[in-house]
Parts: C-alpha cells; structure tokens; sequence
C-alpha cells in the first residue's frame, strides 16, 4: 500500500482503549478523564476483522498500544488473533509496564515480537511524581523478567525540563547492564503535555556525553522506526532518540493508527480519520472497507502541522490516550 508521497505504509498502530492505571503529568490530568463508553469502543472481533483487510492491503507490522493496552482483559488474546492473520509478521505492543508481570507469559506465548516499555524515571519521587502512583518496583521487576525471557525490550523516556533531567543518565543504565534499547522521545504538545516543556535531543544527548562517553551511530538499527540509534562506550544495549519536532521524519512514515473508538487516522497530527466503526456497524462488505482504507491512505499529508507557538495551541486539544501514543 502506497500514499500519493510514494511512502509505503505497512505498519498499523492499534489503540485498545482509552484507559490507564497511570496518570503521568503529560497525559492525563489526576483524576483521570471521562472513558469512553464499552460500546464506543471497538470490539476485539471488529479490530481482527480490519487488520485482516489491512494486512491483505500491505499492513505487515501491527502495534498494540492504549492508554494502557494491558489494562483491557484479552489482550493477549488480541495478539494470538492478530499474528495468525496471513501477511502479519510483527505483533509488538507498548505499555506502562504495570501489568506487564502478570502478562509477560501469555504475551509471549501469544506470538508477541516485542515490547516498548514507558519508563521516565527510576528513582521513586520522580517516578512517583510524574506518573501520580506507585508501581515503580512492580515495572522493574517486570523489565528484569522479560529481559531474562528474551523478548526484545524498548524503554520510552519522555524529557521534560524541571522533571527528569537527574533520571536520564540513571535510565540509560538500563542500556548499559541489559541488551535493550533507551530511547528518548520529545514531548509532542498534545493534551495536557503543551503545558510543560520538552527537554531537546542536543541538551539529553549532551547530558549522557558527561556522563558515559561518546554517542556514535549504531551499526546496526536494532528498530525500524523513526528512532536514530547511537551506542555509548561498554553499553550492552543501544540508546535512541525520536524527535518529531526538531528533526522531521515525515518523509519516512510508515503507519496508520486506529484509535480504541476504531477510527483511522493517517496521522497523529491531523484531524483526518475514517470512522471504520461505523462502516463496520452499518454492515458493509469487506470491498467497500478497503475502497475507503484506500481512499483514506491516499490522503495521509505529506508532514504533521505540529510546530512553532501556534501548533502548540491548535493541538492542545487532541489526547494521546485517545490517538495511541
Ligand atoms: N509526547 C510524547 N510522548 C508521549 N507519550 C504519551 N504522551 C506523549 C506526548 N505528549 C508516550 C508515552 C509512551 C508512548 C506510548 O507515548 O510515554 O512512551
Ligand atoms: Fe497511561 Fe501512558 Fe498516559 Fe502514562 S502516558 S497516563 S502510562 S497512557
């Protein structure tokens, strides 16, 4: 499946709900949002059904993500029903990582390829303070028992100025001991995140520099994504940056999103969506839904309108739980 900018779109980001057992400053406000509705939420039969289209249209990669995709019961079952679909090759899913314990051995089981783990700090307060619980040694251990089951691990740290600066040599310790990737990724001002402050690649790149040696680009790219990936001196694992704004890599996207309300959007940044939920409701046959995936595709903007002062405000408004970060 190619868009009108010849981009290959092959990779299908998979919202399962709106939900979380976390409140992280950037996401949600404290005392959580109004959820969707159970019947607004597209069902486990109506996404297999989709992504049995998609995958025949090129969709390959499949990630599963929320809110918090653990926190809505089945969601290995989600991954056994989407990797056995024909042409599907890689079904990866990203969490907090609070149920991850409870789950890693069905997960694993289940055909998942990979896990992205949320992570912003590793010292108690600060994690305590940015996500608004207290689940930090329940993460950990999880992390420690899925490296130990060799499942291929990404940590997710969003730098925010005033925050978590102290936490981000600590983190990337975690790429120093265990064959897993840190990656940092810039703060996109959507929902509650535009009230606070990113802190940029250059300033966290200059902060592992102090601490670890010289960053070189990776030989080897151990993701496919937008993530450059640089190695640091005696570090078992790589560390990762992905930065939306300050370094554009629209020219390279490769995927589509459906949200937990089975909407599908061409990209996080503009309002564009096809409500599949409707379509698939309202009975319609299998070749009409591909015609209006394909028509949706052919429209996915060459660049996201994110940026400068006025982007900022014009974005505040949309939610990342909702989209699927
Ligand atoms: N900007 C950047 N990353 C975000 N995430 C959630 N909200 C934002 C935001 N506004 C991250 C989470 C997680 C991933 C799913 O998206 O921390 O790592
Ligand atoms: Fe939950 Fe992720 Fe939002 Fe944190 S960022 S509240 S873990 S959905």
């Amino acid at each position: 499946m190619k868009d009108s900018f010849g981009r290959a779109i092959d990779y299908l980001r998979l919202s399962i709900t709106d939900r979380c057992n976390l409140r992280c400053i950037y996401c949600m406000p404290p005392e959580g949002v109004d959820w969707m509705p159970h019947n607004d939420v597209i069902r486990f039969e109506e996404i297999i059904r989709i992504c049995r289209l998609m995958a025949a249209m090129g969709i390959r990669k499949i990630k599963i993500t929320g809110g918090e995709p653990l926190v809505r019961r089945g969601a290995a079952y989600l991954v056994r029903s989407v990797k056995a679909l024909p042409g599907i090759e890689k079904v990866t899913m990203t969490t907090n990582g609070v149920l991850l314990g409870e789950y890693i051995d069905a997960l694993i089981d289940a055909g998942l390829d990979s896990v992205n783990i949320s992570l912003d700090s590793i010292s108690e307060d600060n994690f305590n303070r940015i996500t608004r619980k207290e689940n930090l040694a329940q993460i950990l251990s999880a992390i420690n028992r899925t490296c130990d089951l060799g499942l291929p691990i990404k940590i997710n740290c969003v730098p925010l100025k005033g925050v978590n600066e102290g936490d981000i040599a600590k983190l990337a310790v975690l790429a120093k001991n265990g064959n897993m990737a840190v990656r940092f990724i810039e703060l996109m001002p959507l929902g509650a995140a535009a009230a606070l402050r990113p802190i940029p690649v250059d300033e966290v790149m200059s902060l592992l520099e102090k601490e670890y040696g010289s960053l070189s680009p990776a030989a080897v790219k151990p993701g496919n994504g937008p993530a450059a990936y640089y190695t640091l001196p005696g570090f078992k694992g790589y560390i990762g940056f992905i930065s939306a704004l300050s370094h554009g890599f629209c020219e390279s996207c490769n995927r589509l999103r459906l949200t937990a309300a089975g909407f599908l959007k061409p990209c996080l940044s503009s309002d564009m969506y096809l409500d599949l939920r409707a379509l698939l409701r309202g009975g319609v046959s299998d070749s009409e839904i591909e015609k209006a995936i394909a028509e949706l595709v052919s429209r996915k903007p060459a660049c996201h309108s994110f940026g400068g002062v006025q982007g900022r405000l014009n974005h505040s408004q949309k939610e990342m739980f909702r989209i699927g970060g």
